[in-house]
């Protein structure tokens, strides 16, 4: 099934409200973005192609480090309507597409990027064979998702329940880790649906479909990070983003 959350006019108030009213202090801002551009290979003149864009501002970012040209997909209108609005420049194009559609793009990429948005998308091995296909020879693939010890839990109603704090240390919720599958969380009053996937499934499909991983990182918060929002001490005891650099082997 195939959920275009971010178009639902409540959940895309708080999720805004996450994203522009707490910037700099919410665990993208702190976490996973820092992280993320840390691993990405060199941009220069480089095709780039962001799946899950939103508001693209990584894409006006890559840009301005001298990417050649950058196109931000997105299911979400809301989502493109902001990133037109806001991180549109030259070079830089945004579409509202599907990750599910990604197939019908004639062009070609040096790099593909995506944040936080693999989790929301059913079947990733079809991503992943029509990503090979959109990569120039040698290309990179990186992405984040949703750490898979916070997508496995069933039992998350509310988010706020799939851990526990006690003397000020995190214990996640740890269940249905083998049970890969759907998962739909209770998250700013709407029911979002999710994919849970494991490590095995997550890296083998990439091998699998002719991608040499070069790096891992489960990213946790640096000391600057946790002085600006002390919540995140919690990444020591429970990670919430995975991210993946993966090379397209080319065949000979
Ligand atoms: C958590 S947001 C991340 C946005 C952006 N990548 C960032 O890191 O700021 C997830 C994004 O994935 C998009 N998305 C979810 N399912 C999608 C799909 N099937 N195809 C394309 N985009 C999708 C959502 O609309 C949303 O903009």
């Amino acid at each position: 099934m195939r959920q275009n959350i971010y178009d639902d006019e409540k959940f895309s108030k708080k999720y805004d409200e996450l994203r522009e009213g707490q910037k700099g202090l919410n665990a993208n801002d702190l976490i996973e973005i820092p992280a993320f551009r840390r691993m990405m290979p060199d941009v220069k003149d480089k095709k780039i192609l962001d799946l899950g864009c939103g508001y693209g501002e990584s894409d006006k970012y890559y840009k301005k480090l001298g990417a050649k040209s950058v196109l931000g997909v997105d299911i979400s209108e809301h989502m493109i309507e902001i990133a037109n609005k806001n991180n549109k420049t030259n070079g830089v194009e945004y579409e509202v597409k599907a990750m599910e559609d990604i197939s019908q793009i004639d062009d070609k990429f040096d790099i593909i990027i995506s944040s936080l948005a693999f989790h929301y998308l059913k079947d990733y091995p079809q991503l992943v064979k029509d990503i090979y296909n959109l990569l120039n020879d040698n290309g990179y693939l990186v992405f984040s998702q949703e750490h898979p010890f916070t997508t496995c839990t069933k039992y998350t109603e509310n988010v706020k329940k799939s851990h526990t704090v006690i003397d000020n240390k995190y214990f996640g919720l740890f269940s249905d880790y083998n049970r890969p599958g759907i998962r739909t969380i209770h998250w700013f009053d709407a029911e979002v649906i999710k994919y849970h996937r494991t490590f095995t499934e997550i890296i083998n499909t990439l091998v699998q479909n002719g991608f040499t991983i070069e790096e891992i990182e489960e990213p946790v918060a640096s000391e600057e990070a946790v002085n600006k929002n002390p919540k995140y001490i919690n990444q020591l005891d429970r990670p919430l983003f995975l991210i993946i650099k993966a090379k397209k082997i080319t065949k000979e």
